[in-house]
């Protein structure tokens, strides 16, 4: 008796925690329309990075001075550099270095990933996989790249991993 008692807590335990495991995790939200969207398995490269990302939005590479670098190379490669400036600065685009930003979420690295997978209605296309062409795009992983990069170009120690900025652009 007592003993079915225990295993029914603990399965009801397992469950618990596995609904739990499901709803972990943040939402991702247009920045063009303020819709939920998800990043399609063929954009993801399975990197802990992008689990991390996907759990908290927080970006890991930052700091990585080797995942920083393959960053600053990508943003030469998806023609950001075009844009914005080879040190992210602005060029024809704006600056991407903050502090401030027209989308203000941009300071928090969750929101500057929602902009640059979907792009914005004020002239920049997205640039995720699958947005501009079913198969072509950022993968999440060379995105996380090279925002570390772009954080590594401003002057004011922003991260773009802050807490408080965080709870205070985020609604997850
Ligand atoms: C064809 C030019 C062009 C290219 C290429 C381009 N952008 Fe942009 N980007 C823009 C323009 C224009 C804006 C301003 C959009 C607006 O006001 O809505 C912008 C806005 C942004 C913003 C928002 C800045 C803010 O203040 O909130 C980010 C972040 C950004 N771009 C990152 C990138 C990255 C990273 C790449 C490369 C993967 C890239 N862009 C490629 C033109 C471009």
């Amino acid at each position: 008796m007592l003993n079915k008692k225990v295993i029914m807590s603990s399965l009801l335990i397992a469950l618990f925690s596995m609904a739990g495991i499901a709803n972990a995790g943040i939402k991702l939200i247009k920045t063009t329309d303020g819709t939920e969207f998800t990043i399609p398995s063929s954009g993801l490269k399975g990197t802990p990075a992008e689990a991390e990302f996907l759990k908290t939005g927080k970006n890991i590479y930052v700091g990585d001075a080797e995942a920083e670098k393959r960053g600053g190379k990508r943003f030469g490669f998806w023609s950001c550099t075009q844009c914005h400036g080879p040190t992210a600065k602005g060029q024809v685009g704006p600056g991407l270095v903050g502090p401030t930003f027209k989308y203000p979420k941009d300071i928090t690295n969750q929101g500057m990933f929602e902009t640059i997978w979907y792009g914005t209605n004020g002239g920049m296309g997205g640039k995720g996989f699958g947005v501009m062409a079913p198969d072509d795009g950022l993968t999440a992983d060379e995105l996380l790249k090279i925002i570390a990069w772009v954080r590594t170009q401003g002057s004011q120690g922003v991260t773009g991993n802050e807490d408080d900025q965080m709870k205070k652009f985020l609604k997850n």
